[in-house]
């Protein structure tokens, strides 16, 4: 149809992955457990929840436009200015934001293949032209990537921890590689899993580096348990965000969103208990993986990639999963057709999805 651009004809929409009531539904199961899209097993940061709860009644009125208040937050939060800071519905809100605001014709984006595939949505949404450097032992290959700078390069995108393969680029990896990317060249730099692998010594938090060109994504979506919320956040120079704010949607986060956010960035003791799980569970997987002689790759996210021989094989790994009730991810949207990501899950998941491989692998 001419009134759809060709970029727009040719989109692969992002295609999640199944829901609790789908699987219900369809294999008539009464007990499911999700383990597919990297949420908090805990469910919703308890003062997140009380202060919603506390503010329903003001939904008849639009938010504050600019989002003042949990700006505000962040920034004291994170030692920065309020011009400093950013938010969206989602990080993927200010990522979509990002794209509007500094993309012009002919500017050319570089990101990594098998990255986050909700930027490569957004990358092809622009029908900007696109490069997507390799994954060197399932990790960013900084040094390759600098390799597709052109002229035209007007953005780079890189997630640390990256999903869907957990793996991270350290201190070093990352100061020789801005030492080569010229400073007219905008890096996206997505920390959704920051909080997970914060604790790793040579891991290259952004809160400690000052560079003009880089923005920072974070969000509410993972450790703070708030994905249904959609919440995020974005730290830049102030040139960035002055511009930023004026492409965002005006009411982004909703107001739900926003007192959500504002109280779970309080509740460090929910912050404390979900990656202390989060690393218990990693160790009982990993152990049990090891037991088993299951490849895998290690991961600094709250989620981990299991490698089989082919894509049949992670394929009927899956479903027989599935048919247990419990959801993975098979990533063959993102090029990983023999891979399986798990999300890790409370002890208890954890439990039962170790019984159930144990019981599937016996049985092949
Ligand atoms: C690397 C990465 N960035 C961003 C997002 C999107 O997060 P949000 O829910 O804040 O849009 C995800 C979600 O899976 C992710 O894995």
């Amino acid at each position: 149809m001419p009134l759809v651009p060709r970029h727009i004809q040719e989109l692969q929409s992002y295609k999640p992955g199944k829901n609790i009531s789908e699987v219900k539904r369809e294999l008539g199961l009464n007990k499911i457990i999700k383990l597919s899209s990297n949420e908090n097993p805990f469910g919703p940061s308890p003062l997140a929840l009380e202060a919603v709860q506390k503010t329903l009644k003001d939904n008849f009125r639009y938010p504050d436009a600019s989002a003042i208040l949990l700006r505000e937050k962040l920034a004291d939060k994170f030692d920065l200015k309020l011009s400093n800071v950013t938010v969206g519905a989602g990080s993927e809100g200010v990522m979509s934001a990002i794209m509007r605001t500094f993309l012009r014709q002919d500017d050319e984006i570089i990101g990594a293949k098998n990255s986050f595939i909700g930027f490569r949505v957004l990358a092809k949404c622009s029908g900007m032209t696109a490069h997507w450097g390799p994954l060197r032992d399932y990790h960013h290959d900084l040094n390759a990537m600098v390799e597709y700078i052109t002229d035209y390069t007007k953005l780079i995108y890189l997630a640390n921890p990256d999903n869907p393969t957990g793996t991270y680029f350290t201190v070093e990896e990352f100061d020789r590689f801005m030492d080569k990317v010229p400073e007219r060249v905008l890096i996206i730099l997505d920390e959704a899993y920051f909080e997970y692998a914060d604790f790793l010594d040579d891991y290259p938090d952004s809160m400690h580096y000052r560079y003009d060109n880089v923005i920072t994504l974070r969000t509410f979506s993972k450790a703070h348990g708030l994905a249904g919320f959609r919440a995020g956040y974005g730290f830049a120079h102030e040139t960035l965000i002055e511009n930023l704010l004026k492409v965002k949607l005006p009411f982004e986060p909703s107001w739900p969103a926003q007192i959500a956010a504002m109280a779970a960035l309080e509740d460090n003791v929910y912050i404390e208990k979900t990656v202390e799980s989060c690393h218990s569970g990693m160790k009982q997987m990993e152990l049990a993986f090891n037991e088993m002689r299951i490849e895998y790759i290690p991961s600094a996210a709250n989620f981990l990639t299991l490698v089989f021989n082919n894509e049949e094989e992670a394929e009927s790994f899956n479903n027989a999963m599935l048919h247990k009730g419990i959801i993975l991810r098979h990533l063959k949207s993102w090029g990983l057709s023999n891979c399986i990501r798990i999300t890790i899950g409370t002890k208890e998941e954890n439990l039962y999805f170790l019984q159930q491989l144990s019981s599937i692998l016996q049985k092949s």
